[in-house]
């Protein structure tokens, strides 16, 4: 056991968890772009120009078994919730800070085959390439949107793949955005690792399966939703999501006895968050559970609309409550 860790009071014993993550994690290669790419962006959408600034994670983070990561553990999202959101925030206004999961969903690509580029183009007779006439809606409506948002300086996207990048980005993004305050939010829809092997306690090369079976134990990830509310950026709106995967009662869902609404009211309480969504796996595409200090609200997807999400109403309702807590936040200063 360790002594010293064990004498001291839990924040202390988070706090100590949190500094030695960011210590020994293998450092970004890429943060002196991103924080130039961070440092425009939210200059570009001050407040002062009306705007503001919301960021999405989306997407699942690894854990790699080696420093030179042949096997990797993986947290399941196809960063459709992400990626859906990320819309409906640029169309209501906001500008956005997608973090995500390289490789998984991305903003306007959803009514695109997932091997697009093969899919959606051919070779004309003269070598040259143009959009198959299937696709030619599809394909105009997702370039012509992502560009506009990309080009307006209202969309940045920014990758991760392993637990090291995506906290060390989510914590550049939220001091970056400190300066915002509540005109700043964070909708953390990512599914973020529990457990980590720490950095240098990981073997170099790929572990030999000659040596028989693997026993391996796994460090936690501290929770960093605490620390994004108490000291990297304090004044945002932040919405976390709470996820289960077995399936939630509906006539349940106003009752306190419902696991998923207790785990969403601990972590409203605990981590000091302004809104949880959640979420049962097999339903997520349909309906979620919003839960706030004044209440539960239970969110559809308009199932008489087509293509209709759930994502949508989400928003929507995220988007007001911002606003009363912008408003609540300046008559308060
Ligand atoms: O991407 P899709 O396929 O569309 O699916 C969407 C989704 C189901 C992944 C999404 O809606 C969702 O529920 N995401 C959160 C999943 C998750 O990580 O839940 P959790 O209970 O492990 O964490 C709860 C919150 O704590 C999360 O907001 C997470 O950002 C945060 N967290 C988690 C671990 C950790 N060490 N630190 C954290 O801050």
């Amino acid at each position: 056991m360790d002594l010293a860790k064990g004498s001291q009071a839990p924040q202390e014993s988070l706090d100590t968890d949190i500094e030695s993550f960011f210590e020994t994690a293998p450092p970004l290669r890429d943060d002196v772009d991103i924080s130039r790419k961070l440092g425009e962006f939210i200059e570009l959408n001050s407040p002062s120009t009306g705007k503001r600034i919301v960021c999405v994670t989306s997407g699942g983070t690894t854990v790699p078994l080696e420093q030179r990561c042949v096997r990797y553990i993986d947290n399941f999202s196809s960063g459709h919730r992400g990626a859906a959101s990320t819309m409906y925030f640029l169309e209501a206004g906001y500008a956005v800070i997608f973090l995500h999961r390289r490789g998984t969903c991305l903003p306007y690509c959803r009514s695109l085959p997932e091997d697009s580029l093969l899919e959606c183009f051919e070779l004309t007779e003269s070598s040259s390439v143009q959009v198959r006439q299937s696709h030619s809606e599809d394909v105009k409506r997702a370039i012509g949107y992502h560009h506009a948002a990309v080009e307006q300086g209202l969309l940045l996207k920014l990758p991760f793949t392993t637990i090291f990048e995506y906290l060390q980005i989510l914590r550049m993004v939220a001091t970056s955005m400190k300066s915002l305050g509540s005109h700043g939010m964070f909708y953390l829809a990512a599914a973020v690792s529990d457990f980590y092997v720490p950095w240098e306690s990981m073997v170099e090369h790929k572990i030999q399966s000659a040596s028989g079976p693997l026993d391996m134990r796994l460090a936690q990830v501290p929770k960093m939703l605490s620390m994004l509310r108490k000291e990297w950026d304090p004044m945002a709106f932040c919405i976390s999501f709470k996820n289960v995967d077995f399936p939630f009662v509906t006539q349940q869902l106003e009752t306190d006895s419902n696991i998923l609404l207790k785990k969403a009211d601990m972590a409203l309480r605990k981590y000091k968050m302004h809104m949880v969504v959640a979420n049962e796996l097999l339903t997520r595409n349909e309906e979620v559970i919003v839960v706030t200090s004044t209440g539960r609200v239970i969110v559809h997807r308009d199932k008489n609309e087509a293509d209709a999400d759930v994502e949508k109403p989400i928003i929507k309702l995220v988007a007001e409550r911002h606003s009363t807590y912008i408003q609540e936040s300046c008559s308060t200063n």
